[in-house]
């Protein structure tokens, strides 16, 4: 061997030329420089001076304005921002399911601005109103695939592909869903409006439950509570599917169909907290009543736990959330915390559902921690979860008071005033103690606030929860308690 491989890596003569040779070429070089340089002159000259020019046709004025603006107008269309008209959804569903989970699907569903289709493994016989409403198409040549678990996993996982294929016009973002999923559309708009939709991206959310991202996957958006896929990104999936299918055939879900097949062309999750698997046991009102700071996205598996609202069904509850929902979409579940310093109260406001009453002074650090009123999916344990939880107390003099959503007011002048009625359980144990007496002489809490800039999670702005004040000093009139939420002063904290 005469050459290393670093000296072949270096190659630093191969180019190099003889000295004689390189000399007379500089000189031609130079040469040639001018002769090009006086002939662009002229042509310079002869174009100003004379009238018309009619070197090169093609680029005759109407053309030329045409194709640019053309070009201008498509250019521009990709940077006017993302709108629901962009999405095209995907719900995995069947003709089983259908029947009874498109009422789900109608709570969110509008027909005249949603696009896209609930896939079915045959024709439907018989439409009921609600699945009326949402445009169904069969999926096709999707039982020639190997599977070890569930055959329609196949099916669920082609859809994002299927989808592709119809070539829908105007399409940034394909966004998959179960048939009992429920999109926040307005706050799906405003986070996908933050990505490049001409670049490839994966975006969702994985479980709660730790047990379930362990066999499944971390770095998988489970396809529960949703997950979206940039138009390129479709693209590429749309030619490598099928091969990924047969190579990844004994996986479980097709959300990790779609996974597996996204690894491979190397994208990763880009995990968003609004989305919601809803991978729990029990009663979701903790992850609700303490949503983390970011926009509401969706919600899943809300027929398999208990209802939201007490004394409702858990159609009727989801309803209730999305009215309030519709009122002031980017708002929606966002906590404030304020201080009733007089009566040693701490309030906790999940806005559009859910308000806490702690007859104490509670930090806010443990405030926005979930009150653990829910089990893991699989296993039905008190834990792990993705998130910190706190327990519920066995003593009633520990237990926050809770109030839920009864009304809600459109204000004309960008308010809202939501108020929510106390709920009493029916325990044995009461707390006797003097101080819980006041706040359980409160029987409705009224909370007024401007209603948040839509753009409010557009923008990647740096996010900060709102504050709150009590604004009759926590005088009781009527049983009713009255708050304010704003926004915080720079320098305001909530410091107990
Ligand atoms: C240029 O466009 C105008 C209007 O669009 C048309 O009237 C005219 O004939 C066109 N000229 C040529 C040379 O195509
Ligand atoms: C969405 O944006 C497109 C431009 O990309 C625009 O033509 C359309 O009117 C918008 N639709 C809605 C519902 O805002
Ligand atoms: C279709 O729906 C109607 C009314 O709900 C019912 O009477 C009929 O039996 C249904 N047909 C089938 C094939 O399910
Ligand atoms: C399906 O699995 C069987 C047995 O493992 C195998 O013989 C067959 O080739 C597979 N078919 C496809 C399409 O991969
Ligand atoms: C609270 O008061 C009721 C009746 O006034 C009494 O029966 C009960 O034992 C008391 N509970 C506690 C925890 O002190």
């Amino acid at each position: 061997m005469s050459l290393s491989r670093l000296e072949l890596l270096k190659a630093p003569n191969l180019l190099a030329l003889p000295e004689k040779t390189s000399d007379s070429l500089v000189r031609c070089m130079r040469v040639g420089l001018l002769l090009c340089l006086i002939a662009s002159i002229s042509l310079a000259l002869y174009s100003a001076f004379s009238p018309k020019s009619h070197w090169f046709p093609i680029l005759d004025r109407n053309r030329t304005s045409s194709v640019v603006s053309a070009v201008s107008a498509a250019a521009a269309d990709r940077e006017l921002p993302t709108n629901i008209s962009h999405i095209l959804f995907g719900l995995g569903s069947s003709v089983n399911t259908w029947r009874d989970r498109s009422r789900y699907a109608e709570t969110w569903w509008d027909p005249k601005t949603t696009r896209g289709y609930v896939w079915l493994d045959a024709k439907p016989d018989n439409l009921t109103d609600a699945s009326a409403k949402i445009p169904y198409r069969v999926s096709e040549d999707w039982t020639r695939f190997n599977y070890s678990s569930s055959q329609s996993a196949v099916r669920i996982s082609r859809i994002a592909v299927d989808s592709f294929r119809l070539r829908p016009p105007n399409v940034r973002w394909f966004v998959m869903g179960d048939d009992d999923t429920v999109f926040f559309t307005r706050n799906l708009v405003s986070v996908l409006s933050r990505y490049d939709h001409n670049q490839m991206y994966y975006i969702g959310g994985n479980s709660e439950s730790v047990e379930q991202n362990v066999m499944h996957s971390y770095d998988m958006a489970f396809g529960g509570g949703g997950f979206a896929i940039s138009y390129p990104l479709a693209a590429r999936l749309a030619v490598l599917m099928d091969g990924c299918l047969d190579r990844y055939y004994n996986m479980y879900g097709s959300d990790q169909r779609v996974w597996a097949c996204v690894s491979e062309v190397g994208v990763p999750l880009t995990k968003l907290r609004g989305f919601h698997q809803l991978d729990i046991r029990g009663d979701p009102y903790g992850v609700l009543a303490a949503h983390p700071l970011a926009p509401l996205v969706s919600l899943h598996h809300l027929g398999a736990l208990e209802p939201i609202f007490p004394n409702k069904t858990p159609l009727d509850s989801i309803k209730s959330l999305v009215h309030a929902y519709r009122v002031d979409p980017p708002r929606i579940l966002q906590q404030s915390f304020c201080y009733d310093r007089r009566h040693k109260c701490s309030v906790s406001i999940s806005w559009g559902y859910t308000i806490q009453l702690h007859p104490s002074m509670v930090s806010a650090l443990v405030l926005q921690t979930p009150l653990q009123t829910f089990k893991t999916w699989r296993s039905w344990n008190d834990g792990p979860f993705t998130f910190n939880t706190r327990p519920v107390s066995s003593d009633p003099c520990k237990q926050p008071i809770t109030y839920f959503l009864e009304h809600i007011k459109d204000g004309k002048i960008g308010n809202t005033l939501t108020t929510y009625k106390r709920f009493v359980a029916h325990r044995e144990k009461k707390c006797n103690k003097t101080g819980y007496a006041h706040a359980m002489a409160m029987q409705r809490i009224v909370v007024i606030s401007k209603k948040m800039d839509p753009q409010y999670w557009t923008e990647e702005q740096a996010p900060r929860r709102q504050c709150c004040e009590i604004t009759n000093r926590g005088s009781i009139r009527g049983g009713t308690m009255q708050i304010r939420i704003r926004r915080c002063r720079p320098s305001e904290s909530i410091t107990i």
